[in-house]
């Protein structure tokens, strides 16, 4: 049996050598690159490239079928992350251990690497083992998570929320699309390489979902309550922006029921997949517990 951590250890080298491919084949400027290659570098969990070959294993299938696809979301969130940072943004100045991109490059070079490595990813897709059926699903796919009814458009909710006190649904919609939306995408690309039904792809949607906001009441609790050196980037971020978080508006007790609920429910929508589902609870379970 594999085990989750196996798993981790040897895709997590296989993703990184597929987007360290990826940008030596790239005819890019130097400049650009470096600004690219160093965001991409500087180490992150890969959470979503391993959610997309973990949902292909469960399905019993190949995982290096998948691997330009994992590559190519992994180069969507860290382009999101590197425009998060900016200074009209959230404004940050640590990212994943290191100085944000635009500390290091300044913010022009910091917004082309982010429109790059966005850019780049839909052409990464091509260029897998697939069917070109399965290329256009997935790139349809990507589009509609990462754009403007996606993760861009929470964003843009996330940004208009400041300094205002939201209701609980409103700001799950926030949480759903900017973070909810690119973890969606990661578990039905799983499933559209691994030929699943329309019935099963439903079900995968649900399960990512509320995997997708637990995701992000983690991280709004990693916000308070982690270390910088844990998570990498500055602690208290969203309360010096007067941003409205699950802690912010359930407090910690409220916030960290709100999370059991949505991994219960994430275990529950699993069941209703035939499958080899281990993999897939164990990254439940870490997203329920992690520390970074
Ligand atoms: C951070 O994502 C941004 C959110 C959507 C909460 P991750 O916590 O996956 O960041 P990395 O990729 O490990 O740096
Ligand atoms: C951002 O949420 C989600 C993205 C789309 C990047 P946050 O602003 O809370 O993410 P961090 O805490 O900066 O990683
Ligand atoms: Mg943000
Ligand atoms: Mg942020
Ligand atoms: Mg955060």
């Amino acid at each position: 049996m594999t085990t989750f951590e196996s798993f981790v250890e040897q895709y997590k080298k296989e993703i990184e050598r597929e987007l360290a491919a990826a940008m030596h084949q790239s005819g890019a400027p130097d400049s650009l690159k470096k600004a690219m290659a160093y965001s991409l570098d500087a180490g992150g969990k890969r959470i979503r490239p391993i959610l997309v070959l973990a949902t292909i294993h469960a399905f019993g299938e190949e995982c290096e079928k998948g691997l330009q696809t994992a590559a190519a979301l992994e180069m969507v969130h860290t382009y999101s992350l590197i425009h998060d940072d900016l200074p009209s943004m959230d404004d940050d100045d640590l990212r994943r251990g290191k100085p944000t991109n635009h500390i290091v490059f300044g913010e022009a070079l910091a917004i082309l690497a982010g429109d790059a490595l966005l850019t780049q990813s839909f052409s990464l897709i091509t260029a897998s083992r697939i069917s070109s059926e399965q290329k256009v699903r997935l790139i349809s796919e990507l589009s509609r998570c990462s754009g403007p009814e996606g993760m861009v458009g929470g964003q843009v909710a996330d940004i208009e929320g400041e300094n205002k006190k939201l209701s609980i649904s409103e700001l799950e919609s926030i949480h759903f699309r900017k973070t909810g939306r690119l973890l969606q995408f990661a578990v039905l690309a799983g499933g559209i390489i691994s030929g699943a039904t329309e019935s099963q792809l439903r079900h995968l949607e649900q399960f990512a979902m509320h995997i997708g906001l637990a995701f992000q009441i983690r991280d709004d609790i990693l916000d308070v309550e982690g270390t910088e050196e844990e998570i990498g980037k500055p602690v208290g971020s969203d309360e010096s922006r007067n941003k409205s978080t699950y802690p912010a508006l359930l407090g910690m007790d409220g916030a960290k029921e709100k999370l059991d609920y949505h991994i219960e429910e994430a275990k529950n929508r699993l069941e209703l997949l035939q499958f080899e589902k281990s993999l897939l609870l164990s990254i439940t379970d870490m997203i329920a517990a992690r520390s970074s």
